[in-house]
């Protein structure tokens, strides 16, 4: 692990729009983080988002006043008395709606500037990211979809509601996106990302892979599996369609990502032939095991047989025997010596458009780590360096290469 930190929040203004629904409780969360990770964070909030949560409780958490009334009788109720939507808006490098109600959504979504928050949606020339929330069958009604469609053609960035247990008690379609979805895609905005990957789909593989001895035992790669996961984070918020193939790790994708769990290589090899056919891109970020025990012990081998070795087999190279025809193809080298030769002959024998490249002689790079230091390197030789990053900043520029490859 490292303490190494994106600098994406780092001095940014963030306002934080809150509106009337029970998701606004998770506001909290969400102004945690982002302090934590270094925004000056202001807060504007309907009156009915007050009913659910104190305006106390949110400067104290963000360190700034907090607006909820547009006429203010005095300073005191948290605003200065001038223009305080304009200088508002200019301060912001972003203005995150979270939750959105599908009553503010409306208003937005056809201009109305009736109270201190949507003026200052009004005001705003900075990005608009905006996280609806609502019961099913309100999260559903052709108008919300419509101003959704609205407020998406006019640029805005919408996270949009997940499937899930509502607090009506009815499940489906309307949870608030995860406070760490909502960070994620505000870290994608600020950035400058948007969502450029739509109709593309991408599988992805992530993890290691591991090779049974026997029922307790195995071999393996050592990889967390950080890497692939992130990749598919941050293409899904790109607006790709993503599967993602994992081996055994601790990491967790948001709910739209399709998982499919395998162990072994060979396991590995049956589920990317099957999807791949229903993909466009493939990144194969996994750590495939290259050997695996020739035998499994079904039970479990005692210590009192002095086990001296045991005999391996090689795994079959997945990337390298695939059908890649009419497929992007992303491989990964994770090298210690003569890296650039060693990932250009991969990228050769393996007939990939692209390979990624670790190498475990910079510090922060390769696997555990929340960081990575990488080099592309395409199939015309072309090679690019980037600085040290987060996995999640590297897993976008790793999607903006590959978006020129035709
Ligand atoms: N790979 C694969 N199937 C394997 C081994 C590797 O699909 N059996 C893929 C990895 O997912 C990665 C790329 O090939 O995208 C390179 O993996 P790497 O382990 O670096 O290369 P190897 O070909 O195994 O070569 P070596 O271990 O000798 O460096």
């Amino acid at each position: 692990m490292n303490n190494f930190v994106s600098d994406s929040f780092k001095n940014k203004n963030v306002l934080l729009g809150i509106t009337g629904g029970i998701a606004a409780y998770k506001a909290c969360l969400i102004i945690r983080e982002l302090v934590t990770r270094g925004a000056d964070v202001k807060v504007v909030m309907t009156p009915a988002a007050s009913e659910f949560i104190t305006p106390l409780t949110l400067s104290t958490l963000s360190g700034n006043d907090v607006v909820v009334k547009s006429f203010p009788a005095s300073q005191k109720e948290g605003v200065s008395l001038r223009t305080w939507h304009i200088e508002t808006a200019l301060w912001a490098d972003i203005m995150l709606i979270a939750p959105l109600t599908i009553n503010t959504l409306a208003k937005i979504s056809c201009g109305m500037a009736d109270n201190a928050l949507t003026t200052m949606v009004s005001a705003i020339r900075s990005p608009l990211v905006l996280a609806p929330a609502a019961d099913l069958d309100m999260y559903q009604k052709p108008s919300t979809l419509e101003n959704i469609n609205k407020l998406t053609d006019r640029g805005s960035f919408i996270i949009d509601a997940e499937i899930g247990f509502l607090a009506s008690g009815l499940t489906g379609p309307g949870r608030m996106a995860s406070v760490e979805k909502i960070i994620d895609a505000t870290e994608l905005v600020l950035s400058g990302y948007k969502k450029d990957l739509v109709g593309k789909r991408i599988l992805i593989t992530a993890g290691p892979t591991l090779e049974d001895i026997d029922p307790v035992r195995f071999i393996g790669n050592r990889s967390s599996g950080k890497m692939g996961y992130k990749l598919a984070n941050s293409a899904f918020l790109r607006g790709a369609d993503v599967t993602l193939i994992s081996g055994p790790t601790n990491e967790n994708t948001y709910p739209e990502v399709k998982v499919i769990y395998v162990r072994s290589a060979a396991e590995m090899k049956i589920a990317v032939e099957y999807e791949l056919k229903k993909n466009d891109i493939l990144i194969k970020a996994a750590a495939v095991a290259d050997y695996k025990p020739s035998v499994f012990n079904e039970i479990k081998l005692k210590k009192e047989n002095k086990l001296k070795s045991i005999e391996l087999s090689e795994t079959e190279d997945i990337l390298a025997s695939i059908n890649k025809e009419n497929k992007i193809v992303v491989g990964f080298a994770l090298e210690t010596d003569n890296e650039i030769t060693n990932a250009k002959s991969k990228l050769d024998k393996k007939n990939l458009d692209m390979i990624v490249l670790n190498s475990l002689k910079d510090s922060g790079a390769g696997f555990e780590s929340d960081t990575n230091k990488i080099s592309i390197i395409k199939k015309d030789g072309n090679k690019k360096d980037f600085d040290l990053n987060t996995k999640f900043q590297i897993a976008n520029n790793i999607l903006t290469e590959l978006k020129t490859i035709k």
